[in-house]
């Protein structure tokens, strides 16, 4: 069984690590200078403290089995790439519409939710901060029981979720709220909660996103979802922060961008996560602009 990560960032390489320690025959797939760095081993902190060899390329490799943990703008450049080059792609990624673009191009195709969480710390090191669990569901073509057992071998938790598109669509209301937020005012995680009129935006933005719920025929309490997570993960600073700290594009538009449209079509009113959509695409024109090591690496 050959496993392919494809996006060597932080979750990637959290699952290539446990994957590759299982006794698969992994490799990783990476970019720039992750991909050099890679090239001389993989660094674990956190969780693990860990050094090991890995196998790394630059470009799509054949494989039985594809992790895609890329960002999800280059979502249709790991589909194209990945065409006719694995039996079973699995997104472990955030945001909506990921599924959709690769099972336009591979006949397997796994939805994924995690709540796992890693961080780069430098090139070639990431710091696994915590263990959580992996939600699996059919896509298309039935591939989620074997993409569950693997894990299970590699003693991460997994569960079968029978709707993985309402999971989906409820942690991106979650990353709706915690992502721009956190990105826009520079702060971690807890502080959504902590402080009241941070507390008080972030409640009217999952609404929203519970109306756009309830539309699409699904019960959601975001505002309590949201604020387990916040305070589960206090002290990380969540991915569009890290993304925005390293002059890198968000997710922006598979999060917000996408329940903003799915509003519009539904003829639901959501100001405050159009608000946020505007705020972040202009905080991320802004930093192409003034930075000309604006990078799109994974
Ligand atoms: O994108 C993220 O950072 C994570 O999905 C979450 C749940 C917001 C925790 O930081």
């Amino acid at each position: 069984m050959k496993i392919q990560i494809f996006g060597a960032g932080a979750i990637g390489c959290l699952f290539g690590y446990m994957l590759q320690k299982a006794g698969y025959d992994v490799i990783f797939i990476a970019r720039g200078r992750q991909l050099d760095a890679l090239k001389k081993g993989l660094k674990i902190t956190g969780l693990v403290d860990d050094e090991i060899e890995i196998n790394v390329c630059g470009k799509a490799c054949k494989a039985d089995l594809t992790f895609v943990t890329v960002k999800s703008y280059d979502t249709a450049v790991a589909a194209r790439e990945l065409e006719g080059r694995t039996a079973i792609v699995c997104s472990v990624q955030n945001g909506i519409g990921n599924e959709d673009i690769l099972a336009e191009k591979i006949d397997c195709v796994v939805g994924g939710v995690t709540t796992y969480a890693a961080n780069i710390v430098e090139y070639g090191k990431i710091c696994y901060t915590g263990k959580g669990v992996t939600f699996l569901g059919d896509w298309k073509g039935e591939g989620e029981k074997t993409v569950a057992e693997i894990l299970k071998r590699a003693k991460m938790n997994v569960e079968i979720e029978e709707n993985i598109r309402r999971k989906k669509w409820e942690k991106a209301i979650v990353n709706s709220v915690i992502n721009p937020l956190t990105a826009l005012l520079r702060i971690e995680n807890g502080k959504i909660v902590e402080i009241e009129e941070i507390w008080s935006i972030a409640q009217t933005i999952a609404r929203e996103g519970e109306r756009v719920m309830k539309a699409m025929g699904y019960d959601f309490d975001a505002v309590s979802a949201v604020r387990e997570v916040a305070i589960k993960t206090a002290k990380n600073r969540s991915s569009m922060l890290q993304d925005v700290e390293k002059c890198r594009k968000t997710e922006i538009e598979a999060i917000t961008g996408e329940i903003v449209r799915k509003a519009e079509k539904l003829n639901i009113s959501t100001p405050v996560n159009e608000l946020m959509l505007r705020l972040v695409r202009g905080l991320e024109r802004s930093i192409a602009f003034s930075n000309r090591d604006f990078n799109f690496e994974y």
